[in-house]
């Protein structure tokens, strides 16, 4: 009998508990045990596990949050961090450890992996800035949650012939910006990926109010930069993975586009409430789809692995790959939203 550790590292994000339901049902199907790991690698650390059977999966697909809770604990910060995580789980009695998470919670557990540890990854962020797989699930119900907002934020701003600047997440990549921009039908979209230009998108809403369009939509993503400016930060100091925590840029951008061309502006930030509820049917698919897949490359010994999508097929990267580098917007899906700047 194989006991699996099963973890949720990092921001917290719809599809987790479906992820969670699957790798403990395929576990169960090849006979292992599961074992919840409480709050991501604290649990580890400190030695914190819940039961996680079949009772304890049930009826929570389409919950959002992580029924085992989640932090920002980074182990390789840690006095001893990593042989306190090796000493429990051996103290737990697991035989494997599946890790949930994005690009800071996987690259603990590829150092884990370096060191011994049998653990495979499974991709998880609203950012989808995680390398080695198209998507990340939380993404698509991130995007829906944008989307939906943008469509609400439409007709305030065309009542009162307002632009409004929404402020999203995505820490320092624009997937989201780009993706609800699009579908949302912004006016402008401002990622990391490209030093937003006051002067041009003053200039797109100007040229829409010539055309006799009165109300603007901004998106913006909190990791944008004025010009050579630095990140907008909400507050002082770095989390455990040494990330600013960001946003701001929204209130900053509404004064300069009022300032700069008379339009009465105003700010929404959507922030963590795109981290919250229930996840899309899409997210609840990918993320039972990576579960049962990592559950699978226990079973055949594949540690160090990430379950990851290419087009329609689920395959195994190397953590390492994966934790390489931030996937930044392709350019050119940026360039066919610039079709309906303005
Ligand atoms: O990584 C997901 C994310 O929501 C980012 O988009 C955002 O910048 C960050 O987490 C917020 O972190 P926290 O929830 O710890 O404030």
């Amino acid at each position: 009998m194989k006991r699996v550790g099963v973890l949720t590292g990092g921001g917290d994000c719809p599809g987790l508990n479906a992820a969670i339901r699957a790798i403990v049902r395929r576990s169960h199907q090849h006979g292992f045990e599961s074992v919840g790991i409480l709050e991501g690698w604290r649990g580890l650390t400190e030695g914190l596990t819940r039961d996680l059977d079949r009772d304890a999966v049930s009826g929570i697909l389409h919950v959002g949050g992580t029924i085992l809770k989640t932090s920002r604990t980074n182990p390789s910060k840690m006095e001893g961090g990593f042989e306190k995580v090796e000493a429990n789980f051996k103290k737990i009695g697991l035989d494997a450890l599946v890790a949930i998470g994005g690009e800071d919670t996987l690259g603990v557990a590829r150092s884990l992996h370096e060191r011994g540890l049998p653990v495979v990854g499974v991709p998880k962020t609203i950012d989808n800035d995680l390398g080695g797989t198209d998507f990340t699930f939380g993404f698509n119900t991130a995007v829906s949650i944008v989307t939906e907002a943008i469509d609400r934020l439409h007709s305030t701003a065309e009542s009162h012939n307002r632009a409004i600047v929404v402020e999203v997440m995505g820490r320092h990549t624009g997937w989201i910006a780009t993706y609800a921009g699009i579908a949302g039908g912004a006016d402008v979209i401002l990622v990391p990926e490209f030093p937003v230009d006051l002067e041009n998108v003053c200039n797109h809403l100007r040229s829409r109010h010539k055309l006799g369009r009165s109300f603007s939509i901004v998106v913006v993503a909190e990791g944008a930069r004025i010009g050579k400016d630095e990140n907008i930060v909400s507050s002082r100091g770095t989390d455990a993975f040494g990330h600013a925590r960001l946003g701001g840029i929204g209130m900053i951008l509404a004064e300069e586009i009022e300032k700069r061309t008379g339009f009465e502006t105003r700010v929404t930030s959507l922030g963590h409430v795109q981290r919250g509820g229930s996840p899309t049917a899409f997210d609840r698919v990918l993320a039972t789809r990576y579960g049962v897949f990592a559950a699978d490359l226990v079973k055949e010994g594949k540690f160090g692995k990430m379950a990851a999508l290419r087009g329609n097929d689920i395959v195994a990267v190397d953590l390492a790959d994966a934790v390489k580098s931030l996937k930044t917007v392709d350019p050119r899906l940026f360039e066919l939203a610039g079709v309906f700047f303005g």
